[in-house]
C-alpha cells in the first residue's frame, strides 16, 4: 500500500492516520499512514524525512514543532507555503525532490465557507494571535476578499510586524471594536485560558472560530458565546480540511469532509 506519515513531537494523539484512512476509503483505496515521533532538532527532522522518502514514502504531514524545519528542508515551495513561512505537507517529486506546501489556511477557509457556510467576502475579519498559526492563514483568507483583516496579539509588536508584511491592520487588544468573523489563533486554550480581548468585540460577531478543538466547547468558544457571538466553532473542521487538501495533493482525489468531521467528532465523545 502507498505510504504516508505525520511527523511531530508529541505525535501519539494525532488524528491524521484516522482522517486519511477515512479519505482513502472514499477513494476505494487502502493506504498505510503512520505517526513518526522525531526528536526536536533540525538534524533529526531532516534525517527522519529523508529516511521516510528513501524507504518508499510518498507524502508526509508535518505538525508542531516541525513546520519551520520542513520549510527549510523542502527543495521547492508553493506560494502559500512561502507566505506562511511554514510547511505542513511534503510531497515526493521525481528524482527524490521534495515539495513543501501549506494547506492550513485553505483548510480553515474551506471549513468556514463550505462546511459552516459563512462567506468571508466583504466581512470584517479579526485574527487573534501573531504566531505561526496566524501566519499560515492570512493569505488564503485575504484571497476571499474580506472587507478587512485585523490582527491583534498580546505582544503587540508581533502583530505590527505581521500587518506590515501582509498589508493588513494591527490593533491593540484594548482598541478592538466589532468584527463579523473572529478567529482565535492563539495557543491560550492549551492552558485553559482565553486571550484578554474586550468582551464587546463579540457583540456583532457572526462566527467565532477557535483553531483549537476539544470534545467540549473550548474556553474561547464559551467566552465568545457568552458575549454575543451568534455562532461558534472549534478547529476540528480545519484539521480535517487541511488533511483533505494534503490528500488531494498526494493522490489527486478530493475527499468529502463533512462526513469525516462528523465521524471524528463522534469518536471524541
Ligand atoms: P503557533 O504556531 O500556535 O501560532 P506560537 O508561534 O508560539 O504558536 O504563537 C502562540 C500565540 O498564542 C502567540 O500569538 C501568543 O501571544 P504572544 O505573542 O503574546 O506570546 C499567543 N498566546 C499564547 N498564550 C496566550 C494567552 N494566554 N493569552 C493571549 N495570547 C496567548
Amino acid at each position: 500500500a502507498a505510504q504516508y506519515t505525520v511527523f511531530g513531537n508529541p505525535i501519539a494523539h494525532s488524528k491524521s492516520p484516522q482522517i486519511h484512512t477515512l479519505f482513502a476509503a472514499q477513494q476505494g483505496a487502502t493506504i498505510w499512514y503512520e505517526r513518526i515521533l522525531v526528536e526536536n532538532s533540525p538534524q533529526h527532522f531532516q534525517a527522519a524525512v529523508r529516511q521516510f522518502f528513501a524507504q518508499g514514502g510518498l507524502g508526509a504531514n508535518v505538525t508542531v514543532p516541525f513546520k519551520q524545519y520542513a520549510f527549510d528542508l523542502a527543495d521547492e515551495l508553493s506560494q502559500r507555503a512561502q507566505a506562511a513561512g511554514a510547511v505542513n505537507t511534503l510531497i515526493l517529486l521525481p528524482e527524490n525532490r521534495i515539495r513543501g506546501d501549506n494547506t492550513d489556511g485553505v483548510g480553515l477557509v474551506h471549513d468556514i465557507q463550505h462546511n459552516l457556510t459563512f462567506s468571508l467576502q466583504n466581512k470584517k475579519v479579526l485574527i487573534i494571535g501573531a504566531g505561526g498559526a496566524t501566519r499560515g492563514v492570512i493569505l488564503p483568507i485575504a484571497e476571499q476578499n474580506p472587507a478587512s483583516i485585523t490582527v491583534a496579539n498580546r505582544t503587540h509588536s508581533k502583530a505590527i510586524e505581521l500587518a506590515k508584511q501582509f498589508g493588513i491592520q494591527a490593533a491593540e487588544f484594548a482598541d478592538l471594536q466589532q468584527y463579523d468573523i473572529i478567529i482565535n489563533a492563539t495557543s491560550s486554550g492549551l492552558q485553559g485560558d482565553v486571550p484578554d480581548v474586550p468582551a464587546r468585540v463579540f457583540a456583532g460577531c457572526q462566527l467565532a472560530y477557535d483553531m483549537l478543538y476539544a470534545a467540549q466547547p473550548t474556553p474561547f468558544m464559551q467566552f465568545a458565546q457568552q458575549n454575543g457571538a451568534a455562532q461558534t466553532a472549534d478547529g476540528l473542521g480545519m484539521l480535517v480540511c487541511q488533511a483533505a487538501y494534503a490528500f488531494e495533493l498526494w493522490r489527486d482525489f478530493v475527499p468529502e469532509t463533512a462526513s469525516v468531521i462528523a465521524q471524528m467528532r463522534e469518536n471524541m465523545n
